[in-house]
């Protein structure tokens, strides 16, 4: 038999290409690192088995062909962990229904199935299912011998002892009771330590991998290493593989090409000294490919003079070395994240196919790629004295679920002691919600939280980092009994009247009542990992000072700023940490009617409890305790977000000054984006919107203060930078505004005249109000102003016209970029308006 092991995986690269379904579908091809390393006919079997009971049927495993066939040459226990490796699930042998025997078994022995007495199972029947079924599947592996097969069948024939054939109920008791928990021991070699490739632009198995494993959304092809050119056909991809299995055709590109910007419409290729060219994105993965030429001559290493452009924004072909992307992106192809094997550079030059010009054409930014794997805390990993829930998996892959508990240590209710309050089921999340900012491989500064149903444990950032959590935390029981214990309340009265009371039924303790009011399936969601930890920080209560943030030691441990650095995965990781934990608190919105569902059935639960001694009202003081918790929340999240935040930052700014001349590469956005906070208003303190007053516009040639008729009221404009003034309710009223003089009058060029308008004025924009407090607050402070006309704060200079209006003299401002234009062009209107005249002074808002 040979020796194989699990090589590669194209999936998770074909569905960026958007040539196969999204990320987080529900039903999904079997997870390569689940996979135990066996011969490659039954390899597929297993993969065709887990990629079937995906979709359901956790605890049908022998009503599926390719899970009996499976099981036959992969081991009863195996398979089943393989299984819940790959769904997240609890599964046990015992829970399996029995054997099929109308669709399998009678496929297997034939029509005697159905005679008296039924048949049982010959060798020929055995070999001839093994070959049936590797077929079914399509492998395009088979074993190398019958004699392999045989041995297969030899050792249930020898575990039955029902002599040269196995009846069914003998068959169905192998399938149960042969193997699990498995005792055999494996002498394959362990499987090399995988994750999933997120870009890998030209992947290239291994040297001394034997197979390799392509991933639909749903499918599962593993064949050996092709020692000629070979075809897999895939959910209707084909992709065509060299010698040795590289890919060279199909939707895979054969060389990194420069990855356009992602969500354009167009793409705009370049290339030295003047070549543009503007090409609409395809809008639909089936819309046609837009085929596109360079300039004239121009090829590709292959020789081509074209390359396509594919639905969303893909190139396929190479492109010719001079062709520039602008906003693209050269991917750093990179040593597939999790893999231990041996790994060759596919694209050694990392040099940049730049145009000669110099027109931006990429950037060697590192993608995200590797699999998230900041720590947790450490005040947060001790969870088992907790009592609360992190995923089983969050820390490891292959971890079984195991049921839930709550603990009380004050009280001496601990693991240590060993008389947690347990749920005697495991509660696993299939379908439900999952709650994310998107993946870390799309990189970027979003903090906006999306909600998609699922119908399992979705793919995520790789492989154990989506966690199931609870959205009202176990732990809160804990954290209610300790808070009552604080307040004066013994133990002895906590553990006699709730942890190991009765309750009604005469039964159950209401401590375990309270856990299973909690431990189910409505109160859970799907998190990814970094958004669970940071919830962590919060409903702990830990981490909270600005000097010791969520992730600190992590973040301590920053050391080289630089885009090919020691440091990147872990920047980017703490970049995406940092986003999570900004989206917390629109977390804990989404999830409030779950919550509050939760905590109602644990404020009721407490309403049946009658104590021995009046001691404490439960309901009314778990309703009082979660308000008070509930209160720290918003806080809790804000200043711990930004608590990171401004550590990250500064962390990254001191080893860039250590390091790289005080440069933090444009690479890591989040740094150069800036804090969570938008930056403060600049805003005057004093006279602030809602304050009346009138307008000094200054004195008449006698000295008198000229003020204004009206009572203007200062408003809120919309910009943090100036108020705006004007008679109406709001600045969606009647509000000062300019007019462009430049044409009516001919000193006038480039200068305005503001004022109130009931009608429309031709040539007019906002004007907006710049006024000095000087230091000073409050709503009375009688200010200098002056007006913003495009966002110029100008001079300006009064007009008395002494023209008689319906509701006084009529005043001009006239305002300018400097007093000289102002006054300028004062001049020319005053020789159109002999009586009028100059006010000196200052203009000035007073309020009233
Ligand atoms: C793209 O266009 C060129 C001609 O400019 C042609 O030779 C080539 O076959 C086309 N490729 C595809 C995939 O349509």
């Amino acid at each position: 038999m040979r020796i194989p092991t699990v090589g590669f995986e194209f999936g998770v690269l074909l569905q960026a290409m958007g040539v196969l379904g999204l990320l987080g579908v529900p039903a999904r091809a079997a997870i390569p690192a689940c996979l135990k390393t066996v011969e490659l006919s039954c390899l597929n079997l297993a993969a065709n088995c887990i990629d079937t009971v995906n979709s359901g049927a956790v605890n049908n495993l022998w009503g599926i062909k390719s899970c009996v066939a499976a099981a036959t040459c992969y081991g009863v226990g195996d398979l089943i962990t393989s299984v819940e490796c790959q769904t997240g699930f609890t599964v046990t042998n015992a829970a399996q229904s029995s054997l099929d025997y109308t669709t399998i078994y009678a496929g297997i022995v034939g029509s005697c199935a159905f005679a008296s007495g039924g048949c049982s199972i010959t060798q020929q029947n055995y070999v001839d299912f093994y070959y049936g079924e590797l077929t079914a599947v399509s492998s395009s592996n088979f074993p190398s011998s019958t004699a392999v097969v045989i041995a297969l069948w030899n050792a249930i024939v020898a575990w039955a002892a029902t002599g040269s054939t196995v009846p069914y109920l003998n068959f169905n008791d192998w399938l149960h009771f042969s193997s699990f928990p498995s005792t055999t021991t494996t002498t394959a070699p362990p499987i090399a330590s995988y994750t999933e490739i997120y870009w890998n632009p030209n992947p290239a198995p291994p040297s001394g991998a034997v197979s390799e494993t392509f991933v639909q959304s749903s499918t599962t092809v593993i064949i050996a290493i092709p020692t000629t050119t070979t075809t897999v056909v895939i959910g209707g991809a084909s992709i065509t593989l060299a010698p040795g299995g590289t890919p060279i055709n199909g939707p895979l590109p054969s060389d990194p090409n420069i990855i356009p910007p992602t969500s354009v419409a167009s793409v705009t290729f370049t290339a030295p000294p003047s070549f543009t060219t503007i090409v609409p994105v395809p809008a639909a993965s089936n819309s046609p490919p837009k085929n596109i030429t360079g300039p004239p001559g121009d090829k590709n290493s292959n020789g081509d003079d074209w390359w396509l452009l594919l639905f969303p924004g893909i190139i396929a072909g190479l492109l010719p070395l001079d062709i520039g992307i602008i906003g693209g992106i050269k991917p750093t192809p990179g040593l597939p994240p999790g893999w231990t094997g041996p790994w060759t550079d596919p694209d050694p030059t990392t040099t940049i196919s730049a145009s000669a010009s110099g027109s931006p054409s990429g950037s060697s930014c590192p993608r995200p790629t590797s699999v998230y794997a900041l720590s947790d805390d450490s005040e947060n990993a001790d969870w088992e004295d907790n009592g609360d829930d992190p995923d089983r998996r969050r820390n490891t892959l292959v971890a079984r679920a195991s049921p839930r508990f709550i603990t009380l240590p004050i009280c001496g209710i601990s693991k240590q002691n060993g008389n947690v309050v347990t749920n005697p089921s495991a509660v696993s999340l299939g379908a439900g919600t999952y709650y994310s900012i998107g993946l870390k491989a799309a990189g970027g500064v979003n903090t906006v939280l999306n909600s998609i149903a699922v119908g399992g444990r979705p793919v995520g950032n790789g492989p154990a980092t989506v966690n199931q959590e609870h959205v009202f935390e176990l732990g809160y029981i804990k954290q209610f009994f300790e808070a009552l214990n604080g307040n004066g309340i013994p133990c002895t009265w906590i553990l006699d009247n709730v942890y190991n009371r009765a309750g009604w039924d005469g039964a159950t303790p209401w401590a375990l009542s309270l856990l299973l009011d909690i431990d189910q399936v409505v109160n859970m969601v799907w998190v990814d990992k970094p958004l669970n930890q940071a919830k962590s920080n919060v409903v702990n209560q830990d981490k909270q000072t600005a000097a010791d943030p969520p992730q600190r030691s992590n973040m301590n441990n920053i050391a080289d700023v630089t885009p090919g650095g020691t440091s990147v995965n872990l920047i980017q990781d703490v970049e995406y940490f940092a986003r999570n934990f900004a989206a917390l608190g629109g977390y804990f919105g989404a999830t409030a009617a779950t919550f509050r569902a939760t905590a109602l059935r644990v404020q009721n639960r407490l309403a049946q409890i009658t104590p021995d001694t009046p001691a404490v009202n439960l309901p009314v003081q778990f309703n009082n305790w979660l308000r008070g918790l509930a209160a720290t929340y918003p806080a809790g999240c804000t200043s711990r977000a930004n608590n990171v935040f401004n550590y990250y930052a500064n962390k990254m700014t001191t080893e860039a000054n250590l390091g790289n001349n005080g440069v933090v590469p444009q690479c890591f956005p989040l740094y150069h984006t800036g804090n969570f906070i938008p930056p403060a208003p600049t805003l005057p303190l004093c006279n602030i919107p809602g304050t009346q007053g009138k307008i000094h516009f200054g004195q008449d040639p006698g000295g008198n203060p000229e003020l204004s008729f009206s009572t203007f009221r200062i408003l809120g404009s919309g910009r943090t930078d100036f108020y705006a003034l004007g008679l109406g309710a709001d600045f969606a009223g009647e509000h000062f505004i300019a007019e462009d003089l430049t044409t009516l009058y001919s000193a006038c060029s480039g200068v305005w005249a503001i004022g109130v308008s009931s009608t429309a004025v031709p040539a007019s924009t906002d004007a907006f109000l710049a006024m000095d407090c000087a230091g000073q607050t409050g709503n009375q402070v009688t200010t200098p102003i002056t007006f913003v006309v495009n966002d110029q704060v100008l001079d300006c200079v009064t007009i008395n016209s002494e023209l008689q209006g319906t509701a006084g003299i009529t005043i001009y401002i006239i305002c300018a970029g400097s007093n000289a234009a102002a006054t300028t062009c004062g001049n020319g209107i005053l020789q159109t308006d002999p009586q009028g005249h100059f006010l000196t002074g200052t203009l000035q808002f007073v309020p009233t």
